[in-house]
């Protein structure tokens, strides 16, 4: 059963809009197979120079959502809009060389996502030669030398191999890498969740001046909610496949309604609020979970309520009501 959603009025400034995206794999061997619904019928939109956090615990489809935007998945139903494109249409079969130029993504584990063989050099002006603007191409070390600059790393990196660099080090030679590309859109999947505490936030202020610079269009996926109130203009939560409440991110996560967002908000540590971690309130908080979603097997039909206009504040209730 897919959820009944309001449509979000498509806005020429969307630098992406995702309307009823669903994809389900299918887990286990021959005799213990079953079926996940990573993704049920999720809209989302992106604006121009907007960055987005989709925040949510692990195995809530994150990734599948980005993935399914990089084309790096196939979703089996629903509409992917990149600035006005429709791109399932388009990029049929796999994405093309201009649309993987367009939206770049930068993947959580830093060590895992640059070759080992190649020194940053041909990282960074790889993607430069392959995606770069005629300008940049003319002179693709120099491009790549002004790009790690950009990213807080002198030109003398170019010749370093991965290994040679630090986590938070790498981090910045993959984003280097996806400016190198000119994106419209970054989807940066968890990209400081595997770096030590003391140098995510230079992470976070780095794509926060990027977008102010350069006016890309991010979509940050995080489980961390205060990074996402900390970069995000908006927050959108997910559980569960589904997307179940969204809104600016201070009015969001200032005032959640849907029960799965306050628990989450329970989660994280805050001065301001006393009291410390009680089971029996947090038990309470999983049933009223419960409540709203229905069980995994039998979902419940929700629809989109606008909880506060002005902060585009809104939450997937039960159809029926919550009686
Ligand atoms: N390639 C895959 N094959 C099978 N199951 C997958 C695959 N990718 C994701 N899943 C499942 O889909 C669900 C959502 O996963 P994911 O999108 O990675 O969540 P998140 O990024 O929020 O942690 C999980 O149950 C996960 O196990
Ligand atoms: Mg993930």
């Amino acid at each position: 059963m897919s959820p009944t959603t309001e449509k979000t009025t498509p806005t020429a400034e969307s630098a992406l809009r995702v309307e009823g995206l669903s994809k389900t794999f299918t887990v286990g061997g021959m005799l213990s197979r079953r079926k996940v619904r990573a993704l049920d019928s999720v809209d989302l939109d992106i604006g121009t120079g907007e960055i987005v956090a989709l925040v949510g615990e692990s195995g809530s489809g994150k990734s599948t959502l980005a993935r399914c935007v990089a084309r790096l998945e196939a979703p089996e139903s629903g509409r992917i809009v990149v600035d006005g494109e429709d791109v399932l249409r388009t990029e049929r079969r796999r994405a093309s060389r201009a649309y993987r130029g367009r939206v770049q993504m930068v993947f959580q584990d830093p060590f895992g996502s640059l070759n080992p063989v190649h020194r940053i050099e041909y990282v960074v002006t790889r993607s430069v030669e392959l995606h770069g603007s005629p300008e940049a191409r003319r002179d693709p070390r120099a491009r790549a030398a002004e790009l790690l600059e950009t990213v807080g790393l002198d030109a003398s990196y170019l010749d370093r191999f991965p290994h040679e660099l630090s986590g938070g080090q790498r981090q910045r030679v993959s984003i280097a890498r996806a400016l190198g590309a000119e994106p419209q859109l970054i989807l940066a999947d968890e990209p400081t969740s595997m770096l030590d505490v003391s140098v995510r936030i230079g992470i976070l202020n780095l794509l926060g001046r990027l977008r102010d610079e350069t006016g890309v269009s991010i979509l940050y996926v995080t489980h961390d909610l205060a990074s996402a109130r900390y970069l995000a203009d908006r927050t959108v939560v997910m559980y569960r496949g589904r997307a179940v409440e969204g809104g600016e991110s201070l009015a969001l996560l200032g005032d959640p309604v849907h029960p799965y967002t306050q628990l989450l908000l329970s989660a994280v540590p805050d001065p301001e609020r006393s009291g410390s971690y009680d089971p029996v309130r947090r038990a309470e908080m999983r049933r009223e979970v419960e409540r709203w979603l229905g069980p995994e097997h039998a979902p419940r039909a929700v629809v989109r309520r606008t909880v506060d206009a002005t902060s585009q504040h809104w939450v997937a209730e039960p159809v029926d009501g919550l009686a």
